[in-house]
């Protein structure tokens, strides 16, 4: 199937994001959100990243106002009901993904493929909600979206071979690379990732170095750009808490256990750079 119009569900940091780089790659895309503040939100980060494309030489000025002319936002979940794809990125919330992806089972044509952009969240258990299984997938890219590579695509346990070669050629459509991974707690990016951040809190919590050293040590040690600390600020302290309880339940095993000191953070609201304070202040 010619894919034209692609559905993006959810228009926070990832949905524009994904919304940005479909655009941009010429399909054209509905943004749907619940509210027009988020839109709104939305199609001004958009176009500002477009801005700085168009300014570093990336894109030309006509491929700029092309690529905004694409995105439709819209507040009616049922206009995406045209879409020849859809791909969520809401709140990582396992009842409000479910809540959508049994509504898009009804909006969507039946022959269409429905991803999922969700960290940790079972891509098995998404499709098992709808009447087609074979044609749910996990479709992980990475923050931001515009500048960042890699693709997960994430098999669940009934997803078809040719619903995965669908979103593997449009992950290379879009110019990204798209990585192989079955289903699992955290996949392979935040099965790995998350315990390290988590245990450099510990390493804090437990008075072994600073934050700024444990990160020194990874950014002069290990070549990292950047250190745990300060990605687990970037990425959010709730969103890191989130994972590591979907890593410890979904796994069973105690090593996956969120650190205190993260669960403490997160309950006085230090989220990290949204909330102006994490391990370091913004
Ligand atoms: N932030 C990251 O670095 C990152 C990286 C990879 C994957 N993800 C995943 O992407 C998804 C979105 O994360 P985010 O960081 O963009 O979150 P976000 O909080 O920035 O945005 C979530 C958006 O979903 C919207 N939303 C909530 N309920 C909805 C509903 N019922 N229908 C439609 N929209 C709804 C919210 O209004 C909000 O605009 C999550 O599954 C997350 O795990 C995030």
């Amino acid at each position: 199937m010619q894919i034209q119009r692609v559905g993006v569900v959810g228009a926070g940091t990832m949905g524009n994001g994904i919304a940005h780089v479909f655009a941009r790659s010429g399909y054209a895309v509905t943004l749907f959100d619940v509210e027009q503040r988020f839109l709104d939100r939305a199609l001004d980060v958009i176009a500002k990243n477009l801005a700085r494309e168009t300014a570093k030489a990336k894109i030309t000025a006509e491929q700029e106002a092309a690529a905004l002319e694409r995105i439709m936002p819209v507040l009616d979940r049922s206009r995406l009901g045209d879409c020849d794809f859809i791909i969520e990125a809401a709140t990582e919330k396992f009842e409000i993904k479910a809540e959508i992806f049994r509504d898009l089972d009804r909006i969507a044509r039946a022959d269409i493929v429905l991803a999922s952009n969700t960290s940790s969240i079972s891509i098995t258990k998404l499709g098992a909600l709808t009447q087609r299984p074979a044609q749910v997938i996990g479709m992980h890219f990475f923050n931001p979206v515009p500048v960042m590579k890699l693709v997960e695509v994430i098999r669940g346990l009934a997803t078809s071979q040719s619903t995965y070669n669908m979103v593997r050629d449009l992950a290379i459509a879009l110019d990204k690379t798209p990585v192989e991974v079955n289903d699992a707690p955290g996949f392979v990016s935040n099965r790995v990732l998350m315990p390290l951040l988590n245990e450099a809190m510990y390493a804090v919590m437990e008075g072994v170095a600073t934050a700024p050293s444990v990160d020194e040590v990874f950014q002069l040690g290990m070549a990292h750009p950047m250190g745990p600390l300060t990605l687990a600020d970037f990425i959010g302290l709730d969103v890191c808490l989130d994972i590591m309880r979907v890593l410890h339940a979904g796994l069973g095993d105690p090593k996956y256990r969120p650190c205190p000191l993260l669960i403490k953070m997160v309950d006085a609201g230090w989220l990290g750079k949204k909330s102006g304070r994490g391990f370091y202040q913004y």
